[in-house]
């Protein structure tokens, strides 16, 4: 298949949006479109149709029984394809359009494929001016996972989709560096009218909390799954974000990394804090690459995806990167990191 590569401007302007036009027509037609969000790049198919969408998991490789998010213009779509609640509602005041999925009971009205025969669907309103208008453009809601191949990292920008879904995909639409750099957060409704955390992101669990929700984090978000243990979002139980270079996570002060990895041999990529950059730099072995400051991790949040995909060029034996507190922010970079690096943590 040939792939159309269309580059937007930000803001949008009059040929952006006739391409996006163009886009969503390819959308109703049962086409693929890789679109920028504010998270991460989406792989859209017309959600609507369950063939569509099963093009999605062959493009991917991804597993069949994995489930597509599907995204909607506005919060009041959801009626259409899921039971709304009163909680539903609350949480588009607080968050819609913007980096929060929402589960829900779903309406036969869902293509099983979709939902990867779930009686359960996902939806999201994504605040990126170019999602909005290409979900409108298409007059369909898109059902959408990350654009990368199933195993790799997100992709951050339209490089990253290139390399893995050139040949694949209709068409990409280049949409610059995403904003957020992290997939969304994603919450179910539960029948009591709690919340469930199935996937941290930048929407955080005192955001969820400060609109008076009560939010549980589900076991996964934090480690593994221990054995007997139910699945309650299917994504969490596959390897994620794993580079093919060894990937250490280091627990501990700068100092104390750096006194470990000077015994380490073999060349090797340090991700740290902007101000532990120092520490670092007498090491011999050691390429340190700052990330942003400790107390600020949106820098390190935005780039994460680049840079595990960056370092995993063949140039480095072993990548290592400072365990990031699992509050706030943090709590998505840790879920994120520790998938990554296979659960590898070194404690200094
Ligand atoms: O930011 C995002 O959410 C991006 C952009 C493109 O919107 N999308 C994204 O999709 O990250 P994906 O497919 O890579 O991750 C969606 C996750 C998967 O782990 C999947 O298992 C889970 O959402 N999920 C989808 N439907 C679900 C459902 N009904 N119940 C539980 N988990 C569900
Ligand atoms: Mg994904």
């Amino acid at each position: 298949m040939t792939t159309e590569f269309i580059s937007l401007s930000d803001p949008l302007v009059d040929k952006d949006r006739a391409a996006l036009l163009r886009a969503g027509e390819l959308l109703r037609q049962g086409g693929l479109v890789v679109f920028p969000t504010e998270t991460v790049y989406g792989l859209g198919a017309d959600a609507t149709r369950g063939e569509a969408a099963e093009k999605i998991y062959a493009a991917k490789g991804r597993p069949s029984d994995n489930p597509l998010i599907i995204h909607i213009a506005s919060p009041e779509e959801a009626e259409r394809y899921t039971e709304t609640t009163p909680l539903y509602y609350r949480l588009a005041e607080a968050f819609m359009p913007g980096p929060l999925t929402v589960v829900l009971k779903a309406k036969a009205s869902v293509p099983l494929a979709v939902r990867a025969g779930l009686p359960t669907v996902a939806v999201r309103c994504p605040a990126h001016p170019a999602a909005r208008e290409l979900i409108r453009a298409a007059g369909v809601p898109i059902a959408a996972p990350s654009a990368n191949l199933s195993g790799s990292p997100s992709p951050t920008n339209a490089r990253h989709v290139r390399d893995d879904m050139e040949g694949r995909v209709d068409m990409i639409l280049d949409g610059g560096d995403s904003d957020i750099g992290l997939e969304s957060t994603i919450v179910k409704i539960e029948e009591d009218g709690s919340l469930t955390l199935l996937r941290p992101g930048a929407i955080t669990p005192d955001d969820l909390a400060a609109i008076g929700a009560k939010v549980t984090i589900a076991d996964a978000v934090l480690g593994a799954l221990k054995e007997g243990e139910t699945v309650l979002s299917p994504g969490m139980k596959y390897k994620h974000y794993a580079p093919h270079t060894p990937f250490y996570l280091l627990d501990g002060a700068p100092e104390a990394a750096a006194a470990y990895l000077n015994g380490i041999r073999g060349r090797l990529a340090v991700l740290c804090y902007t101000g532990d950059a120092d520490v670092f730099a007498t090491l011999r072995n050691a390429h340190p690459i700052p990330v942003g400051e400790r107390e600020d991790l949106f820098w390190l949040a935005k780039r994460l995806f680049s840079l595990l995909r960056d370092c995993d060029c063949g140039q480095y034996d072993a990548i290592y990167a400072p365990l990031p507190p699992p509050r706030g922010l943090g709590l998505a970079l840790y879920n994120r990191m520790i998938r990554a690096a296979a659960h590898h943590i070194i404690t200094l």
